[in-house]
């Protein structure tokens, strides 16, 4: 009887409160609701609206994406962030027109095949375009399941995990799994927070576990917090005019295949670059360092000024690099505190 509840108070409270006028949500195909997944994996439905629209106007079709390059959707992709996200839309682009005409595979087994996507992701799909009956178990899910349910221990654990897969499948209803669903991620993401949660506006309230505890802190959804190690950055920029020399991230792992200044791990190995290219006579400035977030560590990013006067044949090279235009900007992609730097000089702040 209670899971019959369960699904029954969730979707009451769809119909009622949920979110149905999301960019993804009108005109819904099993492209458009792909990519809206993707982008909301690990991303707030906030930050994802614009970035959406503008991938699907520019990109209306996956033939579109194939018969681009992977710089193209780096660059919409700039400031979303978890770029692997884009490198495996592009791949997936590649096999769905070469082994699916260009069509979006509307079963589970080649969806979850395709690259970036696992179970949750390919049920979700699914689900929210087709109506297909597949249980999903994102964060959200998760830490709603685990308050519900008054669930105890560690997260990482396999048997939990698995736990949370058989609850999940018994609560999804076979009708309406889309909603369902979507419904579920809303009260997670919005009533079941992680912190606060509105618990007097929540559906499931008058059987949580948690809520009936008044303990909803002993049921975290992620393990103890890691500290989070630092790492220091040190960016060289060079500045001609109203341009900035750029070059791609070829070898680190972050920000593959982006475009950054010239960029090092220490001061030393910086100002060495510089003498090897011949600019080291130049003054330098430094510019005020700041701290940019990642999940698993912290970069201490500190820039380096360096405006030249005349032009430097030395950087030309095609494919290594290219001098950015503040007024007339490439469209290639660009990390987060990439774009910031760029937006105060655009602002002309230092
Ligand atoms: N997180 C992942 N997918 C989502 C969706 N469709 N709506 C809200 N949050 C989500
Ligand atoms: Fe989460 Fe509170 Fe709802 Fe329980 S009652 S599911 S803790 S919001």
């Amino acid at each position: 009887m209670t899971i019959y509840l369960f699904s029954q108070l969730v979707l009451n409270w769809y119909h009622k409160n949920g979110r149905k006028n999301l960019p993804w949500q009108k005109n819904k195909t099993l492209y458009t609701v792909w990519i809206s997944e993707i982008m909301l994996q690990q991303t707030t439905v906030k930050s994802v609206i614009p970035y959406f629209e503008k991938f699907i106007s520019t990109f209306p079709s996956i033939k579109s994406i194939y018969h681009n390059k992977l710089d193209k959707i780096l660059y919409l992709w700039s400031g979303l962030g978890y770029y692997n996200r884009a490198r495996n839309i592009y791949k997936s682009a590649q096999i769905i027109n070469i082994q699916y005409q260009g069509i979006f595979p509307n079963n589970f087994l080649d969806v979850i095949k395709l690259p970036g996507i696992g179970r949750s992701t390919a049920g979700a799909i699914l689900s929210l375009s087709l109506n297909f009956f597949y249980p999903i178990l994102d964060g959200n899910v998760k830490r709603i399941l685990i308050r519900y349910y008054g669930i105890k221990g560690a997260l990482r654990d396999k048997k939990i995990e698995k736990q949370l897969w058989y609850m999940s499948e018994l609560i999804t209803p076979i009708h309406n799994t889309g909603k369902f669903n979507q419904a579920i991620m809303d009260i997670g993401s919005l009533i079941c927070t992680s912190v606060q949660p509105k618990c007097n506006i929540c559906p499931l309230h008058k059987r949580c576990v948690a809520k009936i505890e008044q303990k909803w802190e002993n049921y975290p959804l992620k393990n103890i917090k890691k500290i989070r190690p630092k790492k220091k950055y040190w960016f060289v920029l060079i500045k001609l005019n109203n341009t900035f020399w750029m070059e791609k991230n070829t070898k680190k792992e972050i920000w593959k295949n982006l475009f950054c200044f010239p960029n090092f791990d220490t001061e030393e190995m910086a100002l060495n670059w510089l003498k090897e290219k011949n600019i080291y006579k130049n003054e330098y400035k430094k510019i005020i360092p700041f701290i940019h977030y990642f999940s698993h560590f912290i970069l201490d990013i500190n820039p380096i000024l360096i405006q030249l006067s005349s032009h430097l044949e030395l950087y030309e090279k095609k494919n290594i690099g290219l001098w950015y235009n503040l007024k007339k900007p490439q469209h290639i992609g660009l990390p987060k505190p990439v774009q910031k730097i760029l937006e105060k000089f655009k602002k002309d702040i230092f």
